[in-house]
């Protein structure tokens, strides 16, 4: 099946962890045939790694430093890319991360922290996409994807702020969505469960780990939560971002698609 990547300029934030969603994205799209893949981050040194291996494939690619939080540094990210490959076809919004441990009571919970996990999640998702938008409607079609959460419907995880910021990602996404259609545009979320990544460092903050016998118990008491009997990887989520982008999901837009084996139903 042709993805119909060829020729495509694609944007990745969120790029620079060495083992997460952003890089896995970000190679597959090069892989599976865009012409350019930037890549972004708040890690300067890891999203230069990053383009390193995009371009061992005879890719095209930048890298660009840029926090997400900062409307002016996105802008000028964006502007970057612009000036280099003159559009962004493809934007998979992937930068995000979690600020607070799970179960935390909510009076535990400090102000400071539930306004920076909406700044980042959201509105740094709302910053790219608004910088990246008006070149897309200009030449007619563009694909979005966000990246959500499983815990947006899944309660049991018991991350709170987190998964309200996640939540108002499916409903940007639905909303953006709606009013681009007419423009070519479209926008649909991806949403994983748990996976092994840099992001659950800070749940395990100040935590040491398990004894094995301890962990392989609760391992096993987590799996019964998994139809497909195992957690997700940065290739699962990637395969679907992908799909998403392509032009063979051309007739989907404003959906929420779970990533999890089953977790999240
Ligand atoms: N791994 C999971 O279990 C899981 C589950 C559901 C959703 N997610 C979501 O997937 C996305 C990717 O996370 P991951 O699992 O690959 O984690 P990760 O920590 O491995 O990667 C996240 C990347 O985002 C970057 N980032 C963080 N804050 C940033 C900022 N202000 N500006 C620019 N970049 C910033 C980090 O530097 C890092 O490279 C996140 O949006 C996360 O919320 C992850």
């Amino acid at each position: 099946m042709d993805l119909g990547f060829k020729g495509k300029v694609a944007l990745v934030t969120g790029a620079g962890s060495q083992i997460g969603f952003g890089k896995a994205i970000a190679l597959l799209l090069a892989k599976e045939g865009c012409d350019a893949v930037a890549v972004t981050d708040v890690n300067v040194d890891d999203v230069n790694k990053t383009a390193e291996d995009i371009k061992k494939l005879r890719v095209k690619s930048i890298a660009l430093g840029a926090d997400i939080m900062k409307k002016a540094n996105v802008e000028a990210m964006v502007a970057k890319v612009i000036a280099e490959y003159k559009k962004i076809d493809v934007l998979c919004n992937v930068a995000g991360a979690i600020l607070q441990k799970d179960f935390t009571p909510i009076d535990e919970q400090k102000t400071e922290l539930w306004q920076k996990q909406i700044d980042l999640n959201l509105f740094g998702t709302m910053y790219v996409t608004r910088a990246v938008v008006p070149y897309m409607r200009k030449q007619k079609h563009g694909a979005i994807v966000n990246i959500g959460s499983g815990s947006s419907s899944q309660f049991s995880f018991g991350v709170q702020v987190y998964a309200i910021s996640k939540y108002a990602i499916d409903l940007f996404t639905k909303e953006l969505a709606f009013q681009e259609g007419k423009n070519g545009i479209r926008c649909n979320c991806v949403s994983p469960g748990p996976a092994p990544t840099n992001f659950g460092a800070v749940l395990r903050e100040g935590a040491p780990p398990p004894p094995k016998e301890v962990y392989d118990k609760m391992h096993e008491e987590m799996m019964k939560a998994f139809p497909l009997g195992r957690m997700g990887n940065p290739t699962d989520i990637a395969n679907m971002t992908v799909i998403m982008a392509s032009d063979v999901t051309w007739y989907v837009t404003g959906q929420v698609i779970q990533v999890s084996g089953g977790n999240v139903m």
